[in-house]
């Protein structure tokens, strides 16, 4: 099943209840939640205690992209504060496969992201442990970024290297993703598509009913080449 995980970064955060309910209404299944310490990357956005504020909103599982450098340090607090899936940059852990543990001891999916300039071979070792792999088509810190194509092969990579080794992770791909862009992303492979501004009208509750269009729209985009590829 391909599924939208809409990104709250894009979202009007004084209506955040409102903003999540109008995208689940427009069929976006799974809420992501860009997590950014300003270290590992440019920006700053919220942590744990915006998992907490979410959890009883939606009913919808917290897909938590840490862009942070220590995510050891953390893996508890999200748990407590109602996460389902964690996932950590490559890039950021030396001991990735025993982070990946911890996520899963912590009860929550584990995932891995790679930067548009990480190789996938670099997971190899560890795609059996993995709910998902996020592959990154644009450079991570903000949102509203400009797709970068390099991102395609990798996904096609991914599907190739699960068909051969037998494993049946996701596979997610988060940048950039739009109405322009989400169909050749599920051509590839992708089957979570993580999108901020193609599905938020960021205008509180005077956006809703767009919010909740630009979510059904894009489905309907990555619907149809998954019917045409059957
Ligand atoms: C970027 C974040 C993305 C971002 C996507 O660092 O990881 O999830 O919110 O936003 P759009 O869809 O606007 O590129
Ligand atoms: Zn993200």
């Amino acid at each position: 099943m391909v599924e939208l995980a809409f990104s709250i970064l894009a979202s009007d955060f004084a209506y955040l209840a409102d903003e999540v309910r109008a995208a689940e209404r427009g069929g976006g299944t799974i809420v992501h939640v860009d997590v950014m310490d300003g270290h590992f990357v440019p920006n700053i956005t919220f942590g744990p205690p915006m998992v907490k504020a979410l959890r009883p909103v939606t009913k919808l599982p917290l897909d938590c992209h840490l862009m942070i450098e220590n995510p050891d340090e953390y893996i508890a607090a999200f748990a407590e504060a109602g996460a389902d899936m964690i996932s950590v940059h490559q890039e950021v852990c030396r001991h990735l496969h025993r982070t990946l543990q911890q996520i899963e001891l912590h009860g929550m999916k584990p995932a891995v992201v790679i930067n548009p300039a990480t190789p996938v071979e670099m997971l190899v070792e560890v795609l059996p442990m993995l709910h998902h792999v996020l592959v990154m088509s644009v450079n991570p810190g903000f949102g509203g970024q400009k797709f970068l194509p390099l991102a395609l092969d990798k996904i096609a990579h991914l599907a190739e290297l699960r068909e051969e080794m037998g494993l049946n992770y996701r596979i997610e791909v988060d940048g950039g993703v739009a109405h322009d862009t989400v169909a050749s992303c599920v051509e590839a492979g992708a089957d979570m598509l993580v999108a901020g501004s193609a599905i938020f009208s960021a205008r509180g509750h005077a956006g809703e009913a767009e919010t909740e269009q630009n979510a059904r729209e894009f489905l309907a985009l990555a619907g149809r080449v998954v019917l045409g590829s059957r």
